[in-house]
């Protein structure tokens, strides 16, 4: 459910049908209710209130300290918005890692507090006593596979994952194993594009991309890095639709001139 209550035309199922029949699957982070709102009309099928937030949002170097009250926080915001679109919620750091009984109560704190339709974690195997422990609660589970950035201090890097045959046969391995679990949907980040080929191939869930290359189900992107308003990270992957750091700051600036010349507000501008 959504504004006003209504049932919403995006559901799991849908996202089946739409891999079936070849339908693309357009994803993207939100975080607060203005974006998601225009979001939302751009016809988006899946918001990903993701824990980006914790970069994008709030300035921290990782996605580790953002904490579940304030992953709720966001949810919340955005489900005000929105009327079609499937929201997920990223599940943070601490929250199901290492404890499946915990895992359940958090996806549940999440579900019911946020009213979102799903969450989403990352890892396979050594998270898949919580995964199982959460979709037996009839909570929708969306997998993260590839560069997983809550492993970050794991990895000690943001390159490029299972270039490597080793890494890519676990990565299928877990892809297998989190669809056999029930998973409805699987993201792919930062990895070959012909890995993304072949896991969207063996699955009949839905594979999302960001950076796993154009032969995958559908794809995402975090709204900030997409609209230009981050400048200082240019991976390969990442399409710039707008250069909104610019047009916020030329807004900005004009707005500083207008205000110190005494020009804002004018005549027509006051009581
Ligand atoms: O938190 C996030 O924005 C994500 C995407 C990168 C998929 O998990």
């Amino acid at each position: 459910m959504s504004v006003q209550g209504e049932a919403r035309v995006l559901t799991t199922r849908r996202l089946l049908e739409m891999k079936q029949k070849g339908e693309k699957i357009a994803m993207i982070t939100a975080y607060d209710y203005t974006f998601a709102k225009i979001v939302d009309k751009a016809g988006i099928d899946i918001i990903l209130v993701g824990d980006s937030a914790a970069n994008v949002m709030a300035g921290h170097e990782t996605t580790i300290p953002i904490t579940i009250d304030q992953m709720i926080y966001h949810a919340q915001s955005v489900m005000r918005a929105v009327k079609n679109p499937l929201v997920v919620v990223d599940m943070p750091f601490g929250s199901y890692q290492g404890n499946s009984r915990e895992a359940v109560s958090s996806a549940i704190r999440i579900m019911k507090e946020s009213e979102a339709d799903a969450v989403k974690v990352e890892g396979g195997s050594e998270v898949m006593e919580s995964i199982n422990r959460i979709l037996s609660t009839g909570i929708p589970v969306m997998g993260h596979l590839g560069l997983t950035p809550q492993s970050i201090h794991k990895f000690g890097t943001y390159a490029v994952r299972a270039r490597e045959e080793d890494e890519a046969n676990r990565l299928i391995e877990d892809a297998v194993a989190l669809e056999k679990a029930g998973c409805f949907a699987l993201v792919l980040e930062k990895i070959p594009a012909m890995l993304g080929k072949k896991v969207a191939q063996m699955l009949k869930i839905p594979v999302i991309g960001i950076g796993a290359g154009k032969y995958v189900d559908g794809q995402v992107l975090v709204m900030h890095d997409m609209l230009g308003l981050t400048n200082d990270f240019s991976p390969r992957f990442l399409r710039r639709y707008a250069n909104m750091h610019d047009e916020a700051l030329n807004a900005f600036e004009s707005y500083v001139n207008d205000v110190k010349n005494g020009d804002f507000p004018n005549e027509s501008e006051q009581y």
